[in-house]
């Protein structure tokens, strides 16, 4: 028997998970890692953390699975995206803290550029809004602040990664710098359209090229890592959104996926076609498997399942976010009250990186269960304001949405969901997508799979959550939603 293994890096915890080939989940093993605030608006994670704990959950997973590395085919990783981490390619210790791709240090700099004209080049070229949230401004501010950084990247001697190159290095003890397209798009750097590196927003965000990586498609064989016992080959690698997108096989164009992480990020496969966005929804690259790059409309809320957290950990509201649930529907509705998690600034569709959060329509007989509610409702509010924003962008509406991550666990968040959305709102059996499609592309690279029919067959619904309420009374929830939005921007 063969199996294939999963690198999950998220932003909150390193996770690795063992699939049969038919995308079952055999065994998974978690770590959480810290946090790092070290000033308001700043986010940082010591990379050294990162590969530690994901280096134990990889280890633990094969022990408690009994399965030994012998019969893994395939290691897939997939990653928290546009995190910055810069490291010395000699030593192999990263230089600074990565800044994770919640930090909005570079929001002035950003605020620079676009008074200087470069929003739209830079939008043409890589899809995306100049925003802190990508890691060209990030790369630019370590090479600007860390002492001699720049001269050592100059003479070749600094590696950059995001997240994935940065494991690939660690798991290949030094041998290989690469990345996928699916995360080289979220740099500000590659040129969406041209695939490659962009020579003119190099020369602007002043990054030597020597310390890029190499980047290939999604599902390929990129080397192979010996730290288990055996050589075993690293055969897939991709952004964890673009990954989730491939686990829910929304392999065509018009299909679309919700995952519910500490953001939240909504995907609409646009398949060889990049289309863009006139109401503030990215372009990205898909995962791609052969020479044939795909595309998707991407949709990035900042603060998705990371508001429970803050129940629980701000507000010690709860002791566990799965307590949420309960507490949320102790009320049968927020009362009136509209919380809008905007903690790192407000995402798309509002782009706004100086946003803080809101409470609002608190009344004297407001209480914590409100509160619950309206922070779960948050995240359905956010999501539907994207799936309005693609279909305003595409041809023809979206029919259907697909979901996943931790918190779409939560019944009453999907019902929500559904009814301000007015569609069908689908839950596949097994709800770790993101790690699945890391599976399935390396799985597709060694040849386990023969063709994305074959992992498509493989997706199966859970449940279905169809919408109950009417048009009229979900358009006016919006409505008042987007007045809450107007208050904090
Ligand atoms: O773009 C950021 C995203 O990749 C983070 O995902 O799952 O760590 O919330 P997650």
């Amino acid at each position: 028997m063969s199996y294939l293994m999963a690198l999950d890096q998220g932003t909150s915890s390193s996770r690795s998970i063992i699939f049969d080939l038919h995308g079952n989940i055999v065994a998974s093993a978690q770590q959480e890692f810290r946090q790092i605030f070290p000033q308001p608006g700043w986010v940082e994670h010591d990379a050294m953390e990162i590969w530690q704990s994901q280096l134990a959950t990889s280890n633990a997973v094969l022990a408690k699975s009994a399965i030994s590395a012998s019969q893994i085919a395939a290691i897939g990783i997939t990653n928290q995206r546009e995190t910055t981490v810069v490291w010395n390619r000699k030593t192999g210790i990263p230089i600074n803290n990565a800044i994770v791709w919640q930090d909005r240090r570079t929001a002035a700099y950003c605020e620079q550029l676009h008074a200087l004209g470069h929003a739209k080049l830079i939008e043409q070229k890589t899809g995306l809004i100049l925003d802190p949230y990508f890691s060209a401004t990030k790369l630019k501010w370590i090479l600007d602040h860390v002492p001699d950084a720049r001269a050592l990247a100059e003479r070749g001697e600094l590696a950059f990664g995001t997240v994935d190159t940065w494991l690939a290095w660690q798991l290949s003890e030094g041998r290989l710098h690469v990345s996928d397209v699916s995360n080289a798009s979220r740099t500000m750097l590659w040129n969406i359209h041209l695939a490659c590196w962009d020579e003119e927003l190099l020369a602007l965000f002043q990054i030597p090229k020597a310390m890029l990586p190499e980047v290939h498609p999604s599902s390929h064989r990129f080397g192979e890592t010996k730290l288990f016992g055996t050589a075993i080959p690293l055969a897939g690698i991709a952004g964890d959104q673009q990954a989730a997108l491939f686990g829910q096989a929304c392999f065509k164009p018009g299909m679309a996926k919700n995952t519910y992480g500490t953001g939240c990020f909504m995907l609409l496969h646009t398949g060889t076609q990049c289309a863009s966005s006139n109401n503030g929804l990215i372009s990205t690259a898909a995962c791609q498997i052969d020479q044939h790059a795909q595309y998707a409309l991407e949709g990035s809320v900042f603060i998705g399942g990371a508001v429970v957290q803050w129940l629980r950990d701000g507000l010690k509201a709860i002791q566990n976010s799965t307590d949420v649930e309960d507490m949320a529907a102790s009320v049968p509705d927020s009362g009136g009250v509209v919380f809008v998690p905007s903690f790192t600034g407000l995402g798309a569709p509002y782009w706004v990186p100086s946003a803080k959060g809101a409470i609002l329509g608190l009344t004297r007989g407001s209480t914590v269960a409100h509160i619950a509610r309206a922070a779960l409702e948050s995240i359905a509010f956010q999501s539907t304001a994207l799936l309005q924003a693609m279909n305003r962008d595409a041809a023809t509406p979206i029919t259907e949405l697909r979901v996943d991550g931790g918190a779409s666990a939560n019944n009453l968040l999907l019902q929500f969901q559904a009814n301000l959305l007015g569609i069908p709102v689908l839950r596949p059996k097994v709800t770790e997508t993101t790690a699945l499609g890391a599976a399935y592309l390396a799985g597709l690279a060694v040849g386990v799979y023969q063709s994305l029919e074959e992992c498509a067959q493989q997706w199966q619904e859970e449940r279905r959550f169809l919408p109950t309420m009417s048009r009229d009374q979900a358009l006016g929830l919006m409505q008042e939603w987007e007045i809450a939005v107007g208050r904090v921007r």
